[in-house]
C-alpha cells in the first residue's frame, strides 16, 4: 500500500527525495506496525512479573562485575570446548582455576577472604547482599566440585558424571540471574 501511494506520488518528487521520503515512510510504517502488534516476546515481559531484586552498586563495581561474568562464560565454552574434545582432565583444570573456590573472583563472594587482599572484591564482598554471596559460592563450589568429578572421568573414561556436574554449575549461575539483577 505504502508502494504504491509513492509510485503515485513520483511525478511530484525529485528522485532523491523519494528515496529519502519512502525511507521515511517505511520507517513509520515499522512504527505503526511495533506499536500495532508486540512481538511475542515484548508481550512475555509484560505478563511475566520480574521478580529479580535490583543490586545497588557504584558504576565501577558494575563493570567490574559484568567483566567477571563475561569472563565466566568464557570458562564454561572453555571447559565446553575441552569436553567435547575428550579432555575432562582439562576441563577440570579450567573449571578449578577460573570458576572455582580458588579461583579469583571467588573471593568477592566469600566473606572470610573479601576483607583481606583484593581491594576490588572486598568492595564486592562488602555491597554484595548475602543471599547473593551464598549463590556466589554454591556456583564456585559446584564448579570445583566439577572439577573433582571431571578428574575421575579421565581415569573412567565415562563423562556423563561430568555432564551432570556441569550441569550443576550452570544451574548456580541460572538461579542467580533469576534472583538478581543491576538494573
Ligand atoms: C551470585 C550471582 C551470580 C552468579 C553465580 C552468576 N552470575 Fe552472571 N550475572 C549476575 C548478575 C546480577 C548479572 C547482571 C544481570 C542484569 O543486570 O540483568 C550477571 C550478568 C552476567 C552476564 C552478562 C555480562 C555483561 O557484560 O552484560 C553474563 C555473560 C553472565 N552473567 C554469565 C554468568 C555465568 C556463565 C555464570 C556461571 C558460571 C554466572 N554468570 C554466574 C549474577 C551472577
Amino acid at each position: 500500500m505504502i508502494e504504491k501511494e509513492l509510485y503515485q506520488m513520483k511525478p511530484m518528487f525529485g528522485c532523491a527525495r523519494v528515496i529519502a521520503f519512502s525511507a521515511c515512510l517505511v520507517a513509520a510504517g515499522a512504527l505503526a506496525q511495533e506499536k500495532a502488534s508486540p512481538p511475542a516476546h515484548d508481550h512475555m515481559h509484560m505478563t511475566q512479573k520480574d521478580a529479580r531484586s535490583e543490586l545497588d552498586f557504584p558504576p565501577p563495581m558494575r563493570q567490574h562485575m559484568l567483566s567477571q561474568m563475561r569472563a565466566h562464560l568464557e570458562a564454561l565454552q572453555a571447559i565446553l570446548a575441552a569436553l567435547g574434545a575428550g579432555n575432562p582432565g582439562k576441563a577440570g583444570d579450567i573449571a578449578e582455576k577460573r570458576l572455582g573456590l580458588g579461583a579469583l573472583g571467588a573471593a568477592a563472594c566469600d566473606p572470610s577472604r573479601a576483607t583481606g587482599g583484593d581491594g576490588m572484591a572486598a568492595m564486592m564482598g562488602a555491597h554484595m547482599p548475602p543471599q547473593m554471596r551464598e549463590m556466589g559460592m554454591a556456583m564456585h563450589s559446584s564448579a570445583s566440585a566439577f572439577a573433582a568429578v571431571a578428574a575421575k572421568a579421565r581415569e573412567t573414561g565415562d563423562l556423563k558424571p561430568a555432564l551432570a556436574a556441569l550441569a550443576t554449575v550452570t544451574e548456580n549461575c541460572a538461579a542467580c540471574h533469576s534472583a538478581f539483577k543491576l538494573r
